[in-house]
């Protein structure tokens, strides 16, 4: 190993600079290949088109059959190859009229929506202070949701809403307040006493997104 390699290599540990993005223009994922702790394998660059870079999906509405009338449909790295080591995503919400999609966080990633289609559509985050930033969205409005903060859109419009996302994540997380407290089953007890609410309406809540205990 060549003096200048090693300490390219050294540098790398210290800093953990990317190989990808320092030596190479992309690094398409290769499904077939195991996946490592850094992610997906780089597919042979040879293999590599031009259909890997573009992602066909999101001109259809989502599912909305659900008790918050929402549907998200994601195009992450695990079914875009192309995003895989570019630190981006976007994804399509559908809301329909009266539907909300539910408090929710994204570690680490943040978040802007542009308002597709759909008017009075209310945006809003909770900052880590716990002050409320919300308001009324129509067709062209863009807003941003930064990274981790809890946020949330209500469709009070007369039209059903699309919002087209995008994420500073090629896999974002999502984890939404009420199913990460009600679809599970974490007890009604440690619920009850870790947030104040009382048990019926804990019991009532399970019921209805699928929890138990
Ligand atoms: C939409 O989701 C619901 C609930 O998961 C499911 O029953 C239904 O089959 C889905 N509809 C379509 C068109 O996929």
């Amino acid at each position: 190993m060549g003096f200048p390699i090693f300490f390219f290599l050294l540098f790398c540990l210290i800093l953990s600079c990317s190989y990808a993005e320092h030596v190479q223009d992309f690094c398409v994922a290769d499904y077939a290949a195991p996946q490592g702790p850094a992610g997906y394998a780089c597919k042979d660059p040879a293999k590599v088109s031009v259909d890997d870079f573009v992602h066909s999906g999101l001109g259809v509405p989502s599912n909305t059959s659900n008790v918050f009338k929402f549907g998200f449909t994601a195009a992450f790295a695990s079914n875009f190859a192309a995003l895989n080591g570019l630190g981006v995503s976007v994804g399509r919400s559908d809301i329909e009229v009266g539907g909300v999609v539910p408090i929710h966080s994204h570690s680490g990633a943040t978040e802007v929506v542009v308002i597709g289609e759909g008017s009075s559509i209310i945006g809003g985050f909770i900052a880590s202070n716990n002050k409320v930033y919300q308001k009324i969205l129509n067709k062209g409005d863009t807003m941003v949701l930064p990274q981790g903060l809890y946020h949330f859109f209500v469709n009070q419009g007369k039209t059903p809403a699309v919002i087209f996302v995008a994420f500073s994540s090629e896999s974002p997380t999502v984890q939404l307040l009420d199913t990460a407290l009600f679809q599970n089953d974490l007890s009604t007890d440690i619920i009850a006493r870790t947030t104040l609410l009382d048990p019926p309406q804990i019991q009532k809540l399970k019921r209805r997104l699928g929890g138990t205990n």
